[in-house]
């Protein structure tokens, strides 16, 4: 455990497993109380919590499907009433769907629109009530946005991320004046549930990597680690790509 989240609070959506599993933890270990959503992996969440607590943090997982505008509005206010405040963000809750556009259904799309876009804008709008001087939203977006879409069928995932980088800008100066920062994370491929390294795009996507791999969700958490500490107090409105070099 390090000090330099001592007394904060952050609320994780998506934390019970991949990218927000490693992300809390390592708030955690910043010395970060933290608060994380899931929504169909109780046990996994729990162990989240658990994993945590052994290493001598604070944690509390929250079922709370981003779909869902007052699941969300709750888990904040869940957050606050039992952690006293909220200073971080972390806009990790996502999913994708790769399907050509000629075969993308409309309930398909309303669910990524609702779980990537609406979910972050209520978890946003929450959040900044409780937050003051020094509070920090996270999002994660994705090199698809505006980057590189590498292959066949995510254009609607792309969209959604795109709508991300774009929120994140906007956001940085409604905020700014409240010295809150805002800041986008697109990740290249990293290996989790969502896009594991040894699944049916993976020889594909790790050949457009400089590094000739795929990223490990610690990895994308130490960044969140940077943006999440006062030593980032001057850094909004970025969006700062960790993809092995995927766009270099
Ligand atoms: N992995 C990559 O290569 C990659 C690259 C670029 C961007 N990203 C982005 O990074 C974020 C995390 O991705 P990941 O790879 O860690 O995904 P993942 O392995 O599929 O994990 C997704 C997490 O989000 C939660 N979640 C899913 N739907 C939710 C909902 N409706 N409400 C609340 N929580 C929900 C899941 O909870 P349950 O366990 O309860 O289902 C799980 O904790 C996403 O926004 C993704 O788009 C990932």
């Amino acid at each position: 455990m390090t000090t330099t989240l001592a007394g904060k609070v952050a609320l994780v959506t998506g934390g019970s497993r991949g990218l927000g599993a490693a992300i809390a933890k390592r708030l955690a270990h910043d010395g970060a109380a933290v608060a994380l959503t899931y929504t169909s992996s109780p046990q996994k969440a729990a162990q989240v919590v658990r994993d945590i607590e052994v290493a001598g943090g604070k944690a509390l997982a929250i079922r709370a499907d981003s779909a869902d505008v007052e699941a969300v509005k709750h888990a904040v206010t869940e957050t606050v009433n039992t952690f006293d405040r909220l200073d971080i963000l972390v806009n990790n809750a996502g999913v994708a769907v790769v399907a050509p556009i000629d075969q993308f259904s409309i309930e398909e799309f309303d669910r990524l629109v609702a779980v990537n876009i609406k979910g972050v804008f209520v978890a946003t709008q929450e959040a900044i009530c409780h937050m003051g001087e020094g509070g920090r939203i996270i999002m994660l977006g994705s090199v698809s946005s505006d980057f590189i879409t590498p292959y066949v069928g995510l254009s609607v995932y792309a969209l959604t991320k795109g709508a991300i980088a774009s929120f994140t800008r906007g956001l940085t100066r409604d905020l700014g004046s409240r010295g809150i920062t805002v800041n986008n994370i697109p990740p290249g491929p990293i290996d989790t549930d969502m896009n594991p390294a040894d699944g049916s795009f993976a020889v594909e996507v790790t050949k457009l990597t400089a590094l000739s791999r795929y990223g490990q969700a610690d990895e994308v958490a130490g960044m969140v680690s940077y943006l999440a500490s006062p030593e980032a107090a001057f850094v909004t409105g970025a969006s700062l790509k960790i993809d092995g070099g995927s766009n270099a």
